[in-house]
């Protein structure tokens, strides 16, 4: 039986690519950095990529890691998290003979002048330069991320989003889908990416949230300023890879 250690197992995407993989049959070790009851299939074991704690044993004997730990927009403790701790990883993953590393990162980490991007990008070289074999798998936004910046906003009595910014949300679900199917295929030693099925503006998504909500909130037509501004407007964030997901930004919010 194939085993997969899945780090930030508790996470948006975490969740539902470790359910995924024991309904598939995988032996899925998740991790955390707290203690939590098996479930399902699923055998919870505890690490802390900032210490290492946890790392040694979570991997040995795996023949996958997927790396989703993350800690955005924190500083300091993002790149401790994203740069010492993917190290850390990758130093544990490479004693252990682990077969793939499967780093997942974001479209547009090359392009858009983001402190949390830049970090990741340094991550994907880690990943490349570790001496574990690797697929880095680049996505778009999750939808649960997006609709949660536009509730941020929401809760200030308007809704603010630029006209301007195509964006291409994905469903942590079909990223799931595509992680296994990467899991099964084996390392490529690329960087792939993966998004969602539509292109939309982020006004337009903010609009169908706002529908889908019944909500009145007024719909703030705002351009984001700057270098920041002008790579979002420039489609840094979309990309043409196939394949694609399938749930569309209008099945999340009817589901
Ligand atoms: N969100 C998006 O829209 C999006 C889009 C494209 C790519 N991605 C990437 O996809 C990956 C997963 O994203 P997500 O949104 O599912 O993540 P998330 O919900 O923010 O979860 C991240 C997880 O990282 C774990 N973590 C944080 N610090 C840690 C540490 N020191 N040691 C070990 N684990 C730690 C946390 O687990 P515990 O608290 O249980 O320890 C948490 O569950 C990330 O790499 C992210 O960059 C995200």
């Amino acid at each position: 039986m194939t085993t997969v250690t899945v780090t930030g197992a508790s996470g948006r995407l975490g969740r539902t690519v470790t359910a995924l993989l024991a309904a598939e049959g995988f032996e899925v070790r998740a991790l955390s950095r707290t203690g939590r009851a098996d479930d399902g299939g699923v055998r919870w074991m505890t690490a802390d990529l900032t210490t290492g704690e946890g790392l040694a044993e979570a991997v040995a004997g795996a023949d996958t890691v997927v790396h989703l730990a993350s800690a955005p927009y924190r500083g300091r403790y993002t790149r401790r998290v994203e740069l010492d701790g993917t190290g850390r990883l990758l130093t544990r993953a490479r004693a252990a003979g682990v077969g793939h590393l499967l780093y997942v990162s974001i479209v547009g980490v090359d392009q858009v002048p983001l402190g949390y991007y830049r970090a990741k990008l340094a991550a994907e070289r880690l990943v490349r330069e570790g001496g574990v074999p690797w697929t880095t798998l680049r996505a778009t936004q999750f939808h649960e991320f997006a609709a949660g910046a536009i509730a941020a906003t929401a809760r200030l009595g308007v809704v603010v989003a630029d006209p301007g910014i195509p964006f291409q949300p994905v469903d942590v679900r079909d990223v799931a889908g595509r992680l296994v199917s990467l899991i099964r295929r084996g390392p490529s030693e690329e960087v792939e990416e993966y998004g969602g099925p539509e292109v939309l503006t982020m006004a337009e998504a903010a609009r169908l949230w706002l529908r889908a909500r019944g909500s009145r909130r007024p719909l703030l037509r705002v351009r984001v300023p700057g270098r920041l501004g002008r790579a979002f407007r420039a489609g840094h964030l979309t990309t043409s890879a196939l394949p694609k997901g399938e749930i569309t930004w209008r099945d999340y919010l009817e589901g």
